[in-house]
């Protein structure tokens, strides 16, 4: 089994983001929102920052109290919408329940909206037509790129139908014309199906959720999961240490996707930049 090394990868992807940013001497601006409380969301937005800080992209962070009225909230983006000097924004999902995440994301201005989440967006990423990327599906591309790992022709089982990660996810496959299946809590034979993967991307959130029997021998596992174990460590969907006795290329957790999503942020971040400045076309 080999490692998809998220990390080292990653840093290979901001290094560029930087070395473009500098090169250009320009100063593209995320805008990053946080509202309540919740310590993994916090961890996310921190890492996100710190990624900002390497590449030479300003960050502003806006932490907002957990009872927070979402039309206090939708007047905030309101107003980052209207700063020219402002280039992405980005409101850390999940939000409190009062607040609707669907109004939340339908207000961004879609040239703005770093995490490709706007209808708009997503018609394009489905149509091909798109410049700005759905990052951790994304990243999975890059790393699979990085490796030399071409998904044309493979069959790749994606398990998990989210927005942010399962649907999108299934969208990039397509587009570089692997055969994708996407199962979900309701699919049936689920350990058969996975069975026939070249490909695996696992978006479940549940610790060890997958097994070693349901992985084929010298398939690509990619694990999008997170989970924390009661002792406090960080674990994937894939039960490491058996499925890297059947996996080729295995990405670890932590140290897989989870870079890889923030590294394409960057680079959307700067793709928007160039798409409010008229450097490329929307
Ligand atoms: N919550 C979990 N993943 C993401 C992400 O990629 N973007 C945002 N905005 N929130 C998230």
């Amino acid at each position: 089994m080999q490692i998809l090394d998220g990390k080292a990868v990653s840093l290979a992807v901001k290094t560029a983001v930087r070395d473009e940013i500098a090169k250009e001497g320009i100063a593209p601006c995320l805008a990053v929102i946080l509202v309540g409380n919740d310590p993994a969301s916090r961890v996310y937005v921190n890492n996100k920052k710190k990624a900002c800080a390497f590449c030479g992209i300003r960050s502003l962070e806006f932490t907002l109290p957990e009872n927070t009225a979402q039309e206090e909230l939708l007047g905030l983006i309101d107003d980052l919408n209207r700063d020219e000097t402002v280039n992405g924004i980005l409101c850390q999902l999940p939000v409190p329940k009062q607040i609707s995440e669907k109004e939340v994301i339908a207000r961004i201005n879609p040239k703005k909206d770093v995490d490709c989440f706007h209808n708009e967006n997503v018609g394009r990423l489905w149509t091909g037509s798109f410049r700005l990327k759905p990052c951790t599906p994304a990243g999975v591309m890059a790393l699979l790129d990085h490796y030399g790992i071409d998904p044309d022709g493979k069959h790749c089982v994606v398990i998990g139908r989210s927005n942010i990660v399962g649907k999108p996810m299934a969208a990039l496959m397509l587009e570089r014309n692997a055969t994708v299946t996407v199962c979900h809590s309701r699919t049936r034979n689920l350990k058969e199906i996975c069975l026939q993967a070249d490909i695996i991307v696992s978006a479940v959130g549940k610790a060890r959720f997958l097994t070693a029997d349901m992985v084929p021998e010298g398939a690509v596992v990619l694990d999008v999961g997170i989970s924390r174990l009661p002792d406090g460590t960080l674990c994937g969907d894939a039960d490491f240490d058996k499925v890297k006795e059947k996996a080729a290329w295995l990405t670890p957790v932590p140290g897989g996707c989870g870079p890889m999503t923030i590294a394409v942020l960057m680079q959307n971040t700067l793709t928007a930049y160039r798409i409010q400045t008229g450097a490329v076309g929307k």
